[in-house]
């Protein structure tokens, strides 16, 4: 045969065999390998590497099947004409299982991604490490894990759950900055159902065990959960929309043309707070009012809802935002709220993301619960991300600043580089009520009334909370009227620009984790 003939033959088996796969892909609710890519890089851009890449396993006949590219498809591409480095793992070819030829092709894109500053997405659809070809695949995992720990805090590593993730696939997830995953056919467990039940007994499913839900409401392994791969895809191209390619770049600016014209005063500002001091509200009104129109994407929306945090734009400018969700829990901080923001602190320090705290919270949460789940190790990281971060850190007090919260989140004695107020914050070690029962515990169970002697004391003390008297000392900045707080948080992050910072020099230091 010639090699025209040749070529012709090996397009034409290759048709067949990919759209009898893609058949099976789509049986069960899911897109290809390679529609995966064709929807979320920009038309036409995508560059494939490697296709030719094959498992030496299967020339000793330890697997027999044709495997070309091994199961997975790798190469690079662009979103909003900016570069991407993609892999998408092939569930129809030996379940997507990672052998030693598709963890290389996986490295050798990372490689590629941190030497042109450039961020990588992986798109997971595995069955975990590829059994036949034994340890391996487990090196494989060792290669990937150690080169995306080089490469965190370089490049933004963004993971996508399609599938199942199972097993080793898991930790590639566990290590990315931010994790996707769809209703239904994303599935990500170390251990599967039938494990579980020959070790421990316990019967469970695919999907209570590892669902979307599980992973965005309980354990927090993901960031962003859709209904659908396409709404999931998009979400991926806007977040990264927000994001500098590397740590050596800004985040991109998004102002509009006209955004100048369409500047106001936050006049609903002045109306959020409720008269109650007990009563909750949303923190996201707040938040859509200092931020350009729907530019607010939050991350981790389901879980740990006492607190909100998200990336947003402030005349086209990033900005991290943390607002503690008085709506929920008063936004209380407890052991996740705390783990979800030492994370993004850390993500937004890394790649040049000034951050804004938006703040009412009353403290950390008291409870056995709470005490025993290591509220002090997990609060203890939202003290050190916020004290390690050396982008500008500006902290705005709504309405009460209380405890180690008020250290964590607004002290400036943790660095903030501006600390400011509306008139109605209060800055103290706890609420007035608290207070007074234990400094005045003896004068007022001693007096004829003891609950009107207990409401004067705390009405007196309330007045030694106020932000005014923290201004006197300093550790306020500012108190604004809440209609300028948009204009001024422009001009304080603008005046923070050029902001530097001197590290010490050491190793590295000890994060609690
Ligand atoms: C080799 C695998 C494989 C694997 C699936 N396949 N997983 N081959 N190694 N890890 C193959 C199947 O043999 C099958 O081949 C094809 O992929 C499709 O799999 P099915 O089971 O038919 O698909 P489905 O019913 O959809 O089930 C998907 C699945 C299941 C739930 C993921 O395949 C499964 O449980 N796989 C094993 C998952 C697992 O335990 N992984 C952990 C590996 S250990 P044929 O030829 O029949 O089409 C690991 C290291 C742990 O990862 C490290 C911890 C850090």
């Amino acid at each position: 045969m010639s090699i025209k003939e040749n070529l012709k033959k090996l397009e034409e088996k290759t048709k067949e065999a990919e759209g009898l796969k893609s058949e099976i892909q789509h049986q069960k609710g899911k897109l290809t390998a390679r529609e995966r890519i064709t929807l979320l890089l920009d038309e036409g851009s995508f560059f494939e590497l490697d296709s030719f890449a094959e498992s030496r396993f299967s020339q000793f006949g330890m697997d027999k099947k044709r495997v070309a590219g091994d199961g997975v498809i790798v190469g690079f591409g662009k979103i909003d004409s900016r570069q991407v480095y993609i892999y998408s793992q092939d569930f129809t070819k030996i379940g997507g299982s990672l052998g030693e030829a598709h963890a290389k092709k996986i490295v050798k894109i990372m490689d590629l991604a941190l030497k042109t500053g450039t961020p990588v997405i992986g798109i997971i659809d595995s069955g975990g490490a590829r059994i036949q070809e034994g340890i391996a695949s487990l090196d494989g995992y060792g290669s990937i894990f150690k080169k995306m720990i080089k490469a965190s805090g370089v490049i933004p590593q963004i993971t996508v759950i399609v599938g199942p993730s199972a097993g080793g696939a898991s930790y590639s997830p566990g290590l990315s900055d931010f994790v996707f995953m769809v209703d239904k056919i994303g599935q990500m467990y170390i251990t599967g159902p039938e494990v579980i039940k020959s070790v421990t007994g316990e019967e469970t499913s695919f999907e209570a065990l590892g669902g979307s839900e599980v992973h965005s409401q309980k354990s927090g392994c993901c960031h962003f959960r859709f209904n659908s791969e396409e709404n999931c895809f998009l979400e991926v191209r806007r977040l990264l929309s927000y994001l500098p390619q590397n740590n050596l770049e800004t985040p991109p600016i998004k102002k509009g043309l006209f955004s100048d014209f369409f500047e106001k005063e936050n006049l609903e500002l002045s109306n959020v707070i409720p008269d109650k001091e007990e009563k909750g509200y949303d923190i996201q009104l707040v938040i859509s009012e200092i931020f350009d129109k729907n530019s607010f994407l939050e991350i981790h929306k389901d879980f740990a809802k006492n607190v909100v945090v998200g990336l947003a734009l402030l005349q086209g400018e990033v900005l991290g935002v943390v607002a503690p969700q008085p709506k929920v829990l008063a936004g209380v901080l407890d052991v996740d709220s705390s783990d979800k923001i030492a994370r993004f602190v850390r993500f937004c320090d890394a790649f040049n993301i000034p951050l804004l705290n938006l703040v009412d919270v009353p403290g950390y949460l008291p409870g056995v619960d709470q005490e025993q789940a290591g509220i002090i190790r997990h609060g203890a990281k939202v003290l050190y991300a916020f004290s390690e971060a050396s982008v500008p850190k500006v902290s705005l007090i709504l309405r009460k600043a209380f405890g180690g919260a008020y250290i964590a989140l607004c002290s400036k004695h943790l660095g903030y580089d501006k600390v400011i107020t509306w008139p109605s914050a209060q800055l103290a070690v706890m609420g007035a009520e608290q207070a007074v029962k234990i400094i005045y515990r003896k004068e007022i169970s001693a007096a004829k009334d003891s609950k009107k002697e207990r409401a004067e004391k705390a009405e007196d003390f309330k007045k030694t909370l106020s932000c005014f008297e923290a201004a006197k000392m300093g550790q306020v900045d500012m108190i604004i009227d809440p209609k300028d707080t948009r204009k001024v948080l422009q001009e304080i992050f603008s005046s923070l620009k050029d902001k530097r910072e001197a590290k010490v020099s050491r190793k590295h230091g000890n994060m609690p984790l």
